[in-house]
């Protein structure tokens, strides 16, 4: 094998994927606000039927209340049949169509959330139907399956929306998933070892290897720093070109790898459900191999060493249950554009700017505002700029007061710019209105929800100077500052 120096450098460039900002900062607020927007749904379990009664439970996944529900159903009849419900204040309502070899369930809740909002609780309303396959012997009829039956909803309050089901963590579901985990291997299809050798003395280097769990086809590009003979952690990351998952189920690889006798050790957490999607697992794999690499001189000092590719065993180590239907869930992450705008909606404002010219009381505005959605300031805001306005406050009466509609000057991030906007700035206050319209498509692209909203703000202090008689007052450059909307209204 040709020995090639691969730099430090160039290594970095390649392992660095361009996080979105939300994974960064993304935190896990698993509450009741945030699981009703998210996995509204229910789970039906316990199953019963005889004659012509029915019985299930009906658990609500967003808020992990359970109700105990009872149905007269005639058989085969294609009418909906109510039902009657007990539990723990639920308003739980269903209604069931008991058919040969199914029973079709609707159910629709409505709950109150105000783990987010105390002073503005919100009113939840959901709506969904499923089936459950039956097998019936005479009158009695039992469940096709043991597992509980997921019915996704649809929600009808505060707004309709029906939640985006997200991809489950790589080869999850992949055929042979949790069957193979028993006895997982990896395959290391890329190794590049540099080594600071003086005089046989491994003093350093790095190590870039590349491996495969041949269970999932999970790919993972891993690179550290080697110090001497001492084994090392290598970071791993995932190898797709696709946008990788909000925390939450994330595959997780750390290898070690010892310099002096090429042993690597892989400790890997992955996820199946392919064997059924009620019973999804998390799966915790090891392995140890020694790596059969090459290795030659390039320089008086440095040892290149690569490898053909090769394939380990590894061993489980353990298979922890996780909630039914888990993987395929919408995440509750936060910041969210959509549960921002409806718990707290505040914008960002940056890079605001007056120009005016000697001798004139009007002059120009320029302001940069994005969404706050929790989230660091994206340093990319959207910028508005308007002439012909009132500035200075030496403005006379009738100047201020009056109303401006937006124009957008350029565009930063898009989802979070507003679709609409206009401002009143009133100069001897540094005081600047706004009413806003944006949209949020966050949690379910086909169905944005529009908000309108309105807030006043103080601009924070203004360093002004003039030159050729012409007065500019700006904000410190990168600076910014949010304001909180008072009085949202939402709606598709
Ligand atoms: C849901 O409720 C059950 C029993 O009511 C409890 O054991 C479980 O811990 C709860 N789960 C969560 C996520 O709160
Ligand atoms: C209602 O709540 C009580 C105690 O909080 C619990 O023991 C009972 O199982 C609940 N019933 C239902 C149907 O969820
Ligand atoms: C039932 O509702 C009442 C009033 O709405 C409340 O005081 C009580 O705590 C609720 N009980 C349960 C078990 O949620
Ligand atoms: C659920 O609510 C909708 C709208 O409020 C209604 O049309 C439907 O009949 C209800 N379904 C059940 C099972 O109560
Ligand atoms: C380090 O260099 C020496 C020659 O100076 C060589 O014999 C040895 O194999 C090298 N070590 C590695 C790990 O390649
Ligand atoms: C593998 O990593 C997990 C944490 O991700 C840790 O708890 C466990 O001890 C590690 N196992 C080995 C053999 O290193
Ligand atoms: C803006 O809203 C946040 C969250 O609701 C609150 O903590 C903060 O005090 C508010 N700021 C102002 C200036 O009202
Ligand atoms: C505002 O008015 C004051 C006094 O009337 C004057 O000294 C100042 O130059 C004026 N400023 C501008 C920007 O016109």
């Amino acid at each position: 094998m040709a020995p090639s120096i691969v730099s430090v450098a160039a290594l970095a460039v390649l392992l660095s994927p361009a996080i979105p900002n939300i994974l960064a900062l993304a935190q896990l607020t698993a509450g009741c606000t945030t699981n009703s927007f998210t996995v509204p749904s229910w789970l039906i379990e316990d199953f019963e039927s005889t004659g012509t009664t029915v019985q299930f439970q009906a658990l609500n996944r967003a808020i992990n209340t359970s109700a105990q529900v009872s149905c007269q159903a005639s058989r085969d009849t294609a009418t909906w049949q109510g039902c009657t419900t007990t539990g723990n204040n639920s308003s739980l309502l269903a209604s069931v169509q008991l058919e040969a070899a199914v029973v079709r369930i609707r159910v629709n809740e409505t709950w109150v959330c105000n783990d987010l909002t105390p002073s503005r609780p919100l009113n939840f309303a959901a709506q969904g139907e499923g089936s459950l396959p039956i097998t019936c012997n005479g009158d009695a009829c039992t469940p096709s399956t043991t597992n509980p039956v997921l019915i996704k909803s649809t929600l009808s309050s505060p707004f309709p929306l029906s939640p985006s089901t997200v991809p489950g963590p790589s080869g999850h579901d992949k055929e042979g998933c949790a069957a193979g985990s028993r006895s997982p291997s990896w395959e290391i299809f890329s190794t590049q070892l540099n080594l600071r050798n003086v005089s046989g003395k491994i003093e350093g280097g790095n190590a870039f290897i590349q491996l495969r769990n041949t269970v999932t086809d999970y790919r993972a590009s891993c690179f550290g720093t080697l110090t001497g003979t001492a084994p090392a952690t290598l970071q791993c990351s995932a190898q797709t070109a696709g946008r990788p998952r909000a925390p939450k189920y994330n595959i997780n690889t750390v290898l070690t790898f010892s310099p002096g006798s090429f042993v690597l050790s892989v400790n890997e957490t992955w996820f199946c459900d392919d064997a059924n999607p009620a019973q999804p697992v998390e799966i915790f794999g090891v392995g140890t191999a020694r790596l059969p690499l090459e290795c030659s001189a390039v320089g008086e000092t440095t040892t290149y060493c690569a490898g053909d590719p090769a394939t380990f065993p590894g061993r489980l180590i353990s298979e922890k249950p996780i909630p039914p239907f888990s993987l395929g869930d919408p995440l509750p992450t936060a910041p969210s554009c959509t549960i921002s705008s409806v718990v707290s909606p505040s914008w960002r404002f940056s890079d605001f700017e007056t120009i005016v010219t000697s001798g004139s009381s009007l002059g120009s505005i320029r302001f940069g505002m994005e969404l706050n959605t929790g989230a660091a300031f994206t340093g990319y805001p959207s910028t508005f700029f308007r002439s012909g306005v009132p500035v200075s406050a030496n403005t006379t009466e009738g100047g201020s007061g009056a109303w401006y509609p937006c124009v957008l000057e350029s565009v930063g991030e898009q989802n979070l710019t507003p679709t609409a906007c206009a401002f009143r700035f009133e100069a001897a206050m540094q005081s600047l209105a706004l009413s806003a319209d944006w949209r949020c498509s966050d949690l379910d692209a086909s169905r944005p929800v529009s908000f309108t909203g309105d807030l006043r703000t103080t601009v924070p202090s203004l360093t002004c100077s003039t030159t050729g008689g012409r007065t500019r007052c700006a904000t410190a450059p990168g600076q910014a500052w949010a304001a909180n909307v008072t009085s949202v209204y939402w709606g598709n």
